[in-house]
């Protein structure tokens, strides 16, 4: 996307803004509401971050933002600093982006928000609205009012859906603006801020609204969940999962969208957000057993991913070279949170495979998350006496590579596509053994 070439949307009054966390949410809620002509500070706890932010470096990959940030830098209508004092004293909206991880018990650790809110207290300006983006537990905007300690400002919940890879697009075509308040005047500002967007607006209640978020994951992990059983199924009975799926996307009830198999569902969110809900549940005396499932029924898949990978080695994993293409949790970012690539490798290890990956976004080797992986830089190098394959991250760079090339490096001659990225036909043509996730084709079976 080159955003310098979007007609971006202007407003008409615009507002002062502060955002704390120049994370992935706040950094694009900063530069997008920046790009609307408001004026935005952005407050970072990372120093190194913010020095970055300020020589116009985006430190995330993140399709348009670093356009946006330079725009915004050169514009003057975007700041970044350490100092929360200063960015909220003056600010008509402080929104909260800062992170939610998973505590002890699945619960949300609200630690950051607790912090964020003590930080910028004593600062806010009378009549000021503090908009809880962060993704919290219902009740939280009634505790950060508490933290706050501040009866004459407002405290918002405005949940953010924005995917990664696609934040930028997202945060300008939302399908809706959801504010939880019962500050009609309040909500009413804040829905004027989102205005030039043009997106459907509801206002909630704050349980509702916190509701929402929490609902929305969960229900697009249990979609994944679901479809990825299918493919499971699939394989059992024979059938291909490409055209099942296109059979279901096509009742309009269900849709084509979140309906890809995978190796698991993984990311920032997804985990913690659904571990969360079933903690929110069983606080308030529901168990939540289909929520339950779906999580189960991921951590099943991942070892059933590894199983396939064991399988195609040819019974055993011990002292078994696998070759990994793709480590990030999807395609289009650099963030390995929560990675199914990474849940599925640490199976492999387990079971005494030696791993050595290849990503576009080259991480780095010293990342304690990838302890135990080879990372030599390159496609082929993995590939090198490898007895399987695994794609694991739907990398479009994939379908670029020369499987003649790989055939010829491998010990082994078979290639475990979980996304179902590359063409089998192709893949056959080079030599190569294809099993994709849920398909009928080479590799799959032939005995039904
Ligand atoms: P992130 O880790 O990318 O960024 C958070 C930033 O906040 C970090 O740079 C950190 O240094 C900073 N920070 C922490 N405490 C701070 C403080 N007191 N003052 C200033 N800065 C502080 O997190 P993220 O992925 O942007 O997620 C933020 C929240 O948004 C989470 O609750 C998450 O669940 C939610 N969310 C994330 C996404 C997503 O796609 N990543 C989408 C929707 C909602
Ligand atoms: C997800 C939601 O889609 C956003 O609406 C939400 O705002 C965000 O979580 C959040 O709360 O952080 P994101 O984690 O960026 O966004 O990524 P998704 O595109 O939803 O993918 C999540 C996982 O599901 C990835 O591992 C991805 O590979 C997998 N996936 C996704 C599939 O396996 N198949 C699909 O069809 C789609």
């Amino acid at each position: 996307m080159d955003t310098g070439h979007v007609d971006y949307p202007r407003t008409s009054s615009p507002a002062r803004v502060a955002v704390i966390g120049a994370g992935y949410v706040g950094l694009t809620t900063a530069a997008c509401l920046a790009r609307l002509g408001n004026r935005v500070t952005a407050v970072d706890v990372d120093v190194a971050r913010v020095k970055m932010l300020n020589d116009g470096v985006s430190p995330i990959l993140e399709e348009g933002l670093a356009d946006l940030l330079r725009s915004g830098l050169a514009d003057g209508l975007l700041t970044f600093t350490t100092d929360a004092g200063s960015a909220t004293s003056e600010a008509d909206f402080v929104f909260l982006c800062v992170p939610t991880p998973q505590g002890g018990n699945g619960a949300a650790d609200l630690r950051f928000v607790q912090q964020a809110a003590t930080q910028i207290a004593p600062h806010l300006k009378t009549g000021a609205i503090v908009v809880n983006k962060s993704t919290v537990p219902v009740g939280t905007a009634r505790s950060v009012m508490a933290a706050l300690g501040r009866p004459d400002t407002v405290v918002v919940s405005n949940p953010e859906f924005l995917r990664e890879g696609k934040a930028v697009y997202d945060w300008f075509n939302p399908d809706r603006v959801v504010i939880g308040s019962y500050d009609g005047a309040a909500a009413g500002r804040l829905a004027d801020l989102y205005e030039p967007l043009g997106a459907p607006c509801l206002i909630t209640d704050p349980a509702s609204s916190e509701t929402i978020k929490y609902a929305c994951n969960a229900f697009l992990a249990a979609k994944l969940s679901f479809v990825n059983s299918v493919a499971r199924l699939c394989d059992v009975v024979g059938a291909d999962v490409i055209d099942v799926i296109e059979g279901m996307s096509l009742d309009r009830r269900i849709g084509a969208n979140h309906l890809s198999p995978g190796p698991g569902w993984g990311g920032s969110c997804f985990p913690k957000d659904a571990r969360a809900l079933v903690h929110i549940a069983e606080v308030h005396g529901f168990e939540f057993p289909l929520l339950k499932e779906v999580i189960s029924s991921n951590e099943a898949h991942f070892d059933w991913v590894a199983d396939q990978l064991q399988a195609a080695a040819g019974g055993s994993l011990r002292e078994a070279k696998v070759a990994v293409w793709g480590l990030t949790f999807k395609a289009g970012t650099d963030d390995l949170r929560d990675s199914p690539a990474l849940a599925v490798i640490r199976r492999l290890v387990a079971r005494g495979a030696r791993v050595s990956a290849f990503d576009p976004t080259m991480p780095d080797e010293s990342d304690a998350r990838l302890s135990g992986v080879d990372i030599p830089g390159d496609p082929y190098t993995p590939c090198q006496d490898a007895d399987v394959l695994a794609i694991l991250t739907e990398w479009p760079d994939f379908r670029e590579m020369d499987l003649h090339k790989v055939e010829a490096v491998m010990v082994g001659g078979s290639v475990v596509d979980t996304r179902n990225l590359l063409d089998p036909e192709e893949v056959e043509a080079a030599g190569l053994r294809y099993r994709g996730m849920g398909r009928t084709t080479a590799g799959g079976r032939e005995d039904v």
